[in-house]
């Protein structure tokens, strides 16, 4: 079926191959939730030392064949990282690929030169290594490849990971966070396979990028968690490429919301449904009974998204007959000082419509904003077409300011850096450029739809000191 979609004034023409997965209650939850493993890392001269390899791989997802994918030291995704707040860490990033890509810590507080986006490409063969201090609350972060113009391409292969931050007041938290036991990544993708196995999707294939018939969690296809404890934390990253999920349990249950992406909220917040677009993390506590089975569900999205209308399962949790005894969410959880804009030092436009900011593409030859460091700007994104769209900071943690005028929902005020925007809103964010001035490599900020950023809805930014000239360099190698 060929549709004609108008958005910004631009017809996209697309064979609507969107796929939907199957309906609900229809998935035979059969493979036990794969858990990526702890990345191991040594201590040398204070400083804690992490090794990540890009490397190519197979993955057995489907009876149809092996599915060639990519991996951080394994065939498919990578193994999530730890640090602590205060920490000086330094990933060894080798590029095991035939290709260049790059590494970037997606939610990190950190110096442009090691935030990994398109600035800092690594060849075939070549070791990157990337030093910083984690300066930031605990919070669930991640990491993927942001090559310029083939996010996508590596995201969908496979290369994907969690970054998880500590320190002590979350520590000092009665939460569960026994990793793997009752402390779960959940990283939800979805993918389609071609006839042989492989995935399907190339780049071109529709305007917002792969919508799959089939969702993955860490990897696993049809899912479910063995639950042992009466409470049990699940930190969800929707790591899929263009699909929105808002995630609730099947039975309509309950649960906690206590972070989202930079971090704890204030308090836990009581919810039925959590939406993600896009590169956005929450973390949420269930409590089960013994014995009971629960499935973990994607209902539709809010219409004005314009992101699917569909409900389908994602994984069963199934609580052994016994469960260990868990404490209470604590109705306490972190330091959310109030978002205030006084004194901001810029107030700033950005509209998202087609695949531009601004009616601008991205451009590696451009700042499109220049920000001085330690000061806040108060930056007001739209949406102003049928497309979906999201928007992501790269550096800091941003706070909502207002929708529509209006204070935001609880679940959006924390620490952010990616929200998905409904059709003709309007966002206020308060960002802060902290510590890291550099007069010459920049951050970006993007659509985190990942075909949508390759197609150039993405923007640079400097931090440079107070009345510092920005002196913007090309990456290395770039001939645009
Ligand atoms: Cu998760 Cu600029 O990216
Ligand atoms: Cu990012
Ligand atoms: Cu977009």
């Amino acid at each position: 079926v060929a549709l004609l979609i108008a958005a910004g004034g631009i017809w996209f023409a697309t064979n609507a191959v969107r796929a939907t997965p199957p309906a609900v209650g229809t998935i035979d939850f059969r493979a036990p939730l794969a858990v990526p493993p702890l990345a191991p890392s040594r201590v040398e001269d204070g400083v804690r030392v992490f090794e990540l390899t890009a490397q190519e791989g197979s993955s057995s997802f489907v009876p149809e064949g092996r599915t060639p994918t990519l991996g951080y030291d394994g065939a498919y995704l990578g193994p999530t990282l730890v640090a602590e707040r205060g920490e000086q860490v330094r990933v060894d990033v080798t590029n095991g690929l035939a290709d260049p890509t790059t590494v970037h810590w997606h939610g990190m507080h950190l110096p442009a030169a090691m935030d990994g986006g398109p600035y800092s490409p690594i060849t075939a063969g070549a070791l990157w290594q990337p030093e910083w201090t984690i300066d930031q609350p605990a919070a669930t972060l991640w990491y993927h490849p942001h090559l310029h113009g083939r996010t996508r391409e590596q995201v969908d292969a496979g290369l994907a990971g969690m970054f998880l931050v500590q320190d002590d007041e979350e520590a000092a938290l009665a939460l569960p966070r026994e990793y793997g036991v009752d402390d779960l990544p959940v990283i939800v993708q979805d993918r389609s396979f071609n006839s042989d196995g492989s995935f399907a999707g190339g780049l071109g294939m529709q305007f917002d990028g792969v919508l799959g018939d089939t969702i993955l969690v860490n990897g696993t296809v049809a899912p479910y968690l063995d639950v042992t404890t009466e409470r049990v934390r699940l930190r969800l990253l929707n790591g899929s490429s263009a699909r929105m999920y808002d995630f609730a349990f099947a039975d309509g249950r309950e649960f906690d919301l206590i972070g989202t992406d930079g971090g704890l909220l204030q308090a836990p917040v009581t919810a039925t449904d959590i939406p993600l677009s896009p590169g956005e993390r929450a973390e949420i506590v269930v409590s089960m009974k013994p014995g009971e089975r629960i499935v973990l569900r994607s209902l539709a999205p809010d219409p004005a998204l314009n992101a699917g209308a569909a409900s389908f399962d994602v994984m069963e949790l199934r609580a052994a007959s016994s469960l260990t005894a868990s404490p209470e969410v604590p109705s306490r959880l972190a330091d959310v000082p109030a978002a205030d804009a006084t004194g901001a030092a810029a107030e700033r436009d950005f509209v998202m419509s087609g695949h531009n900011i601004n009616d601008r593409q991205m451009d590696l030859g451009r700042a499109d904003v220049v920000a001085t460091v330690d000061t806040s700007e108060v930056w007001t994104v739209r949406n102003e077409n049928p497309l979906p769209h999201s928007f992501h900071v790269h550096d800091t943690q941003f706070r909502i300011l207002s929708v529509d005028g209006a204070a935001p929902p609880a679940r959006l005020a924390g620490f952010k850096d990616t929200i998905a925007l409904e059709r003709d809103r309007e966002y206020r964010l308060l960002v802060r450029f902290d510590d890291y001035a550099d007069a010459t490599t920049p951050y970006m900020y993007h659509c985190h739809l990942l075909w949508h950023e390759d197609q150039g809805m993405m923007g640079q930014f400097l931090v440079v000191e107070p009345g510092q000239q920005p002196d913007l360099k090309r990456p290395e190698g770039d001939t645009d």
